[in-house]
This record gives C-alpha cells, sequence and structure tokens, in this order.
C-alpha cells in the first residue's frame, strides 16, 4: 500500500513537474513571441493590439455611415482631422493609378520589358536601367494636370480651420497645385517638384528635369557629368523622407478623425498610419473598394488591427467605408457639411485660373 502510496505520490510529482516544465516551456515561447511581436511593432512603428484600450472601444459615432461622421465634425468644433490619400484621388484628373485593374499603371506596362511591374519604381533596377523610369516620366509628369474636386475638398478643411495635416503617396504634386500650404502637407513618398544627382547630390528643379524628360534624354548631372538626375520620388528600397517620421509620430495621437481617400493602402510604411491614430478616432474611408482591413501575417503576429468594418468585431464601431467616386464622396460630404456650394464655386474659380496660367504661358512660347 506505501509503496503504491509512494509510486502515486511519484508519478503525481513527475506528472506535476512536467506539467509546470511544460507550462514553464509555454510561457518562454510566449513571452519570446510577445518579445518578436514587440520589436516588429517597435521597428516597423505600428500601433502594438496589446496595448489596445478595450474600455475605449465605445461607439464614438452616432452611426457608423458619412451621417454619422458629418455630426461628430459638427458637433467637434475643433475637430482636428488627418487626410491620407493615394493615387485614386487623382484618377479624375487623367492621372492612371497604379493596381486599379485594366487602367492601373502596373498593368500598362509591358512595353517596357520589366521584370516585374514595380521595378520600373526601384532603385537598384534604375541604378542599371534608367530608361525605361523616363519614358514613362514623360506620360506622368505633372502638366496639364487641374486638381480634382478631391483635392480642393482638402483645401477647405484646411482654409475651415480643421485639417491637421495632409498624408499623400502622390508624387503628382496636385495638392501642391490646388493651394494646400507646404507646412500642412506630407509627401510620404516624396515628389517630382525637384530632384537630385544620384552621386554627387547636386539639386535639380522640375523645370530643368522637365526638359531632358521631354527631350527623350536621361538626364545626366551637369555638376560630376556623371551621375544620373532622379526626380526625389521615393523609390522601393529608399528610406522615407524624416518629416513623414516626424510628424507621422506627432499627429497621429492628437488626431479627431481620419479620412483615407483613393489609396488601396498596400504600400508600408504608408498603409500602417491608420493604426496610429487613438482606439477611438473615427476612420472614413472614401474608395472605391474596401481596402486596408487586417491581413493574415497581421492577425497571426497580433501586430494591426487595420480597417475594421465588421461590427461584430470588438474593435469595430468606429470606420466606415463610403464605397465610390472620391469626387463624389468629397463633393457629398461637402454639401452635408453645408459647404457644398463652395467646393464647387472653389473648383470652378481655381480652374478657370489654372486655365489661363496655362494659356498665358502657352501665348508666350
Ligand atoms: P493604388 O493604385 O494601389 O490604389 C488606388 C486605389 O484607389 C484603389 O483602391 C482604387 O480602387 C481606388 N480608386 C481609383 N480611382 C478612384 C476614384 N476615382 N475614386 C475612388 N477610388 C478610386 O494606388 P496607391 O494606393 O496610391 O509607390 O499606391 C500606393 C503606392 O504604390 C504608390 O504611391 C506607388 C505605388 O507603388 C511608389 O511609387 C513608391
Amino acid at each position: 500500500m506505501s509503496e503504491h502510496n509512494d509510486d502515486a505520490e511519484k508519478e503525481k510529482k513527475s506528472n506535476e513537474e512536467a506539467a509546470n516544465s511544460s507550462s514553464e516551456q509555454e510561457e518562454v515561447e510566449h513571452s519570446d513571441m510577445e518579445k518578436i511581436r514587440k520589436y516588429l511593432a517597435q521597428m516597423l512603428r505600428l500601433s502594438d493590439s496589446s496595448n489596445y484600450d478595450e474600455q475605449s472601444q465605445q461607439r464614438v459615432l452616432r452611426e457608423l455611415s458619412i451621417d454619422g461622421v458629418v455630426d461628430y465634425i459638427k458637433e467637434n468644433e475643433n475637430c482636428k482631422i488627418i487626410t491620407m490619400a493615394g493615387a485614386g484621388i487623382s484618377t479624375s484628373a487623367g492621372i492612371p493609378d497604379f493596381r486599379s485593374p485594366s487602367s492601373g499603371l502596373y498593368h500598362n506596362l509591358e512595353k517596357y520589358n520589366l521584370p516585374h511591374p514595380q521595378a520600373i519604381f526601384e532603385l537598384d533596377f534604375f541604378m542599371e536601367n534608367p530608361e525605361p523610369f523616363f519614358t514613362l516620366a514623360r506620360e506622368l509628369l505633372p502638366e496639364g494636370f487641374k486638381p480634382t474636386p478631391c483635392h480642393y475638398f482638402i483645401r477647405l478643411l484646411w482654409e475651415k480651420g480643421l485639417l491637421l495635416r495632409h498624408y499623400t503617396q502622390n508624387i503628382d504634386t496636385l495638392e501642391r497645385m490646388a493651394g494646400l500650404p507646404p507646412e500642412k502637407l506630407v509627401e510620404a513618398h516624396g515628389t517630382f517638384h525637384t530632384g537630385r544627382c544620384l552621386k554627387c547630390r547636386a539639386p535639380y528643379t522640375l523645370s530643368w528635369m522637365k526638359e531632358k524628360i521631354m527631350e527623350g534624354v536621361v538626364p545626366k548631372c551637369e555638376e560630376c557629368n556623371e551621375g544620373v538626375v532622379k526626380p526625389d520620388i521615393v523609390f522601393f528600397g529608399e528610406m522615407l523622407p524624416e518629416r513623414f517620421h516626424f510628424l507621422a509620430d506627432r499627429d497621429f495621437a492628437q488626431a479627431d478623425l481620419l479620412i483615407i481617400m483613393g489609396s488601396s493602402l498596400v504600400v508600408q510604411p504608408f498603409a500602417s498610419l491608420v493604426d496610429r491614430v487613438r482606439s477611438n478616432c473615427p476612420r472614413l474611408l472614401i474608395n472605391k473598394e474596401k481596402v486596408g482591413m487586417q491581413d493574415r501575417l497581421s492577425r497571426l503576429l497580433g501586430l494591426r488591427h487595420g480597417l475594421i468594418f465588421d461590427t461584430r468585431s470588438s474593435h469595430g464601431g468606429r470606420d466606415v467605408a463610403w464605397l465610390g467616386d472620391c469626387d463624389t464622396g468629397c463633393q457629398l460630404l461637402a454639401e452635408k457639411l453645408g459647404w457644398g456650394d463652395e467646393l464647387k464655386e472653389l473648383v470652378k474659380k481655381e480652374h478657370e485660373r489654372l486655365s489661363a496660367e496655362t494659356n498665358a504661358e502657352t501665348s508666350k512660347d
């Protein structure tokens, strides 16, 4: 009996030890995983979902619709709005976006014989073979394009004192042309506005680069006579401007409303900015399709939530998707805010002004 008891005691003890060691093992694994997740979140400057405040997940919008967002803006007198944009806000100006099926730039690059469509914006490829980029640049140069009603809506937000900052991935300079002041603008993927020699870093203006590009020659540096002059567009393989990181760190934590327009939200780190607003900050997407939801890798690593249109989710209840054309969405928003006629008038006046400027320049030539 006592022997049996001893055996049972031993077995119990060894089971307990095994259980302890397996739970210790699990704890170690869990904490390793947690460390990796935290490290990744820090490196990628993503929001860390473990810090997600469940308490603050109460409904912040009266209803999850554009009307709910309009009420929210009207009720928050000093509402600090951040707008985020991609190529979709410029398509009605005649500039193609990147990923739309058939009309997107990446679907129409066969003639350049690229290893893959994105190579045209990859630094390594450009260093070896800059011709395809400059051939394409002739079509993409910000010339003759006019900002869209969506661009002027962003300007109205600024004029009304509601715009904290506009973050754009676009390189077409249409935000500047629409009259948005430089301090309100973050050109996350750089701009065509200026350029630089890749060898000696000598700076060049858009008009200098434009002349060469239109002549069909690769712009070569006149200082060192060696380097190719590349517009200050952020290529894949290059860092985003310091201004992007500096201001994003500051702005997103203070925003009261985020409006995302015309982007597929697939290019990082821009896409993850949506996770950097406070957990009770409403987010309105104005786009042809739903985008920016959590991807599988992030779900696996518990890294970012992305936009959550599913109201059953515990983190849902603040995101609204208005699906359709950006200009129509912005006009609708402006009308509901009581600025409909003002926006139409601004677009008309500014388009007339830009046409008159172009005519004056053409008659000078
Ligand atoms: P994409 O082409 O990836 O996405 C454009 C999004 O806008 C898609 O979801 C379209 O459905 C939508 N869209 C197009 N026209 C629209 C319209 N008139 N109204 C509403 N929605 C519309 O463009 P981006 O998200 O800007 O990077 O792409 C991000 C980055 O990928 C670019 O900045 C570029 C590219 O590689 C670099 O060049 C570094």
